[in-house]
């Protein structure tokens, strides 16, 4: 299909010669229309970027004002939302490489070129530009909520304490005691906000790689059901788990900690007194599973696949809970650093099952 809408290509070069040729090839393309503008000299092309509007700048590296590396760096430096492909002779390519790797989007070697090889390098250059952006984009994004997070934490802290403060010196009749509890409540749910959006930013970036070891389950288990004692006490529930003898999972042990907590906790969370939660983990192929299973209130199947979607409907992601509604996401981010996946089944009424998979241990 020809694309109609010129493609606005800013050509800086001093060789008649070559402004003919290229103008030429450009012509030539039968897929793309292009409005040309060119400049002999480095410091008039640069001069004209703002009214010229350059989509694409082609730019040769040796010119009567500028020559080498710098020619690039100069250009870049005055327009670096503009997609650059470097024009170079036989020997410039040493250059012209080392530009690539400092923003340049591509080069051409002027004796090389042909209309279908500029007509690419024309349009690649552009879309690559596009999405070294949007990753550049992204990645101020988690930057921006690592930050912020990390700044909300102190004042978070300092409400909770001071509310606990005042809760202790109210006594009984005072209404106020309420109001208090609220804030008090309130500020533990937002510096748990704050904690899952921390570390989810922290997983994305990269900035906390996970460090996975061989964990026998059956080592693990113990510990990890013992520390849900008390809770499972005061809520009325069983919690029991099994796993085969020699059954290993590779996978950093904070973060199976931290999964099996987030799921566990939903688990209680969700059943009613007298219920019973599942804790199982066996090889299956080349993979470890270990799945929680409750017989809570489970959830409309039409909805389990917005328990893992960023941004989901809040409504359907926290329907019953009063937590933050991120802790799924976060084991999801976890088990991704981790080279797993996470599936959740239910039948309403008769509780819901997690399973996921991890790499086996050895
Ligand atoms: N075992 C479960 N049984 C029934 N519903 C569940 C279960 N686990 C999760 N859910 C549903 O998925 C929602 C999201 O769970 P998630 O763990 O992400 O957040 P939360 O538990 O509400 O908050 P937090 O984890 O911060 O305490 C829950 O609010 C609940 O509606
Ligand atoms: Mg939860």
């Amino acid at each position: 299909m020809v694309n109609r809408t010129a493609i606005r290509v800013l050509l800086i070069e001093d060789d008649p010669e070559d402004i003919e040729l290229l103008q030429r090839y450009l012509r030539d393309d039968a897929r793309h229309e292009y409005a040309i503008g060119t400049a002999e000299r480095l410091e008039e092309g640069l001069a004209r970027l703002d009214s010229f509007k350059a989509d694409v700048l082609l730019l040769d590296i040796s010119l009567p004002d500028s020559h080498g590396i710098s020619t690039f760096h100069k250009a870049f430096s005055r327009a670096p939302d503009v997609p650059i492909v470097l024009l170079t002779g036989m020997e410039d390519e040493k250059l012209a490489l080392e530009a690539v790797k400092s923003g340049a989007q591509d080069y051409l070697n002027k004796r090389e070129v042909s209309s279908r090889v500029i007509s690419r390098a024309i349009s690649y250059a552009i879309w690559r530009k596009k999405a070294e952006d949007l990753l550049k984009r992204e990645a101020l994004h988690r930057e921006f909520i690592a930050n912020a997070s990390h700044e909300l934490r102190t004042p978070i802290a300092a409400i909770k304490a001071s509310a606990e403060t005042l809760g202790r010196s109210l006594t009984a009749p005072n209404p106020d005691r309420e109001l208090v509890r609220i804030i008090e409540s309130q500020a533990e749910r937002l510096r748990g906000l704050v904690e899952y959006l921390l570390d989810l930013s922290m997983l994305e970036s990269g900035q906390r790689p996970a460090l996975p070891e061989s964990i026998s389950l059956q080592a693990f288990l113990p510990e990890f059901v013992a520390g849900f004692g008390l809770l499972a006490k005061k809520k009325k529930v069983k919690i029991d788990w099994k796993a085969p003898p020699g059954f290993k999972v590779w996978i950093d042990r904070s973060h199976l900690d931290r999964i099996l907590q987030n799921l566990v906790d939903n688990a209680i969370k969700f059943s009613p007194a007298g219920g019973e939660i599942h804790i199982e983990g066996k090889p299956s192929g080349e993979v470890g599973l270990i799945s929680v299973r409750d017989s809570g209130v489970g959830m409309p199947k039409d909805q389990i696949p917005l328990l893992f979607q960023e941004f989901a409907d809040k409504a359907a992601r926290r329907t019953k809970g009063r937590g933050t509604g991120l802790g799924l996401l976060l084991v999801k981010g976890l088990l991704g650093a981790n080279g797993g996946r996470i599936e959740a089944a239910s039948s309403p009424g008769k509780g819901m099952t997690f399973t996921f998979t991890v790499p086996l241990g050895r």
